[in-house]
């Protein structure tokens, strides 16, 4: 059945160009100067960021910063109203919207699909791209090691309705996983995630990125962020207040005046990564 829902929305896979291999540190997305206005409001106020091969970043900040529509610029889900937002060295908007799915995933923070269908047919819609091209053959494994890695395979027949939030969250990133694009573009993949699961997701970037693939991801948990991401973008009030490694983005003075909240962040007594924590008591 979705065999057939793909192979009507994405009919002949000849002609197409498909991605090519990139170099380690070779910029897959960036933005320049970005600036969206929504509703009247300059949401984005000239973003420059670039998500390179090999590498993950992770967009962090306040509730309203514009992590998400940083996110859905690059996605070219959301156009620009000034500045240049490129994916693989092409604008956006001048790439066809199937070539552009072979390109980049999008996993959107507010998942809220609601498909009647079986969890592994949910997975199986991110191969739509591939439809008809010489890696058609790849969907079945594709699948599987998106599932295995989500760690859903127990859940492949169930409804997707019938999952529990968390569930769902690990299935729709399994989807955007099956779709094997090598930029990754993840709004808050862990929000709804146990603990477990949290690290899951976070090592799962980390091996995208081994792999050659760009990741960006949208986190809240800076701890998270501080561990796994190789550079950090820390977003307030839709400009970019600091970018780099997390060990010199992340000090408590910088995340104290964003978040507007008193924060100390000390080195980890063996990793030396920075964990940020809120000054209580
Ligand atoms: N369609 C819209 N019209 C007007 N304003 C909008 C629209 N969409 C988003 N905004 C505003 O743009 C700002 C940035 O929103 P965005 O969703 O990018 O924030 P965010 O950093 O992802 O926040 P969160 O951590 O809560 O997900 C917010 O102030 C939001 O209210
Ligand atoms: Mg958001």
């Amino acid at each position: 059945m979705i065999a057939r829902i793909t192979g009507r929305l994405f009919a002949s896979g000849r002609g197409l160009a498909l991605p090519e291999s990139s170099a380690p540190g070779e910029v897959l997305a960036q933005t320049s100067e970005l600036v969206v206005r929504l509703g009247g409001r300059e949401v984005l106020a000239g973003v420059s960021v670039a998500a390179r091969a090999g590498e993950v970043l992770a967009l962090v900040g306040p509730n309203g910063a514009g992590k998400s529509t940083l996110l859905a610029a690059l996605a070219a889900d959301l156009a620009a109203d000034e500045g240049d937002v490129r994916v693989c060295g092409r604008a956006v908007a001048r790439w066809p919207a199937r070539e552009l799915a072979l390109r980049r995933a999008v996993l959107p923070q507010a998942a809220s699909l609601s498909f009647p269908f079986a969890v592994e047919d949910v997975v199986r819609m991110g191969r739509a791209p591939w439809a008809g091209t010489a890696f058609e053959d790849d969907d079945d494994r594709a699948v599987r090691e998106a599932m295995d890695a989500t760690e859903v395979t127990e859940f492949a027949a169930r409804p997707f309705s019938a999952l529990s939030g968390g569930e769902r969250a690990r299935v729709a990133l399994a989807r955007v996983l099956a779709q094997r694009a090598p930029l990754l573009l993840l709004d808050e993949p862990t929000a709804a995630l146990d603990l477990r699961h949290q690290e899951l997701v976070l090592r799962i970037c980390r091996e995208r990125a081994a792999a050659g693939d760009a990741v960006v991801v949208v986190l809240h948990d800076l701890g998270l962020a501080a561990a796994y991401a190789d550079r950090v973008a820390v977003l307030r009030g839709g400009a970019l207040a600091a970018e780099g490694a997390p060990g010199e983005v992340f000090t408590g003075e910088l995340l104290s005046e964003v978040y507007r909240q008193p924060v100390e962040v000390f080195p980890h007594p063996r990793t030396g990564a920075p964990l940020v924590t809120p000054v209580r008591g």
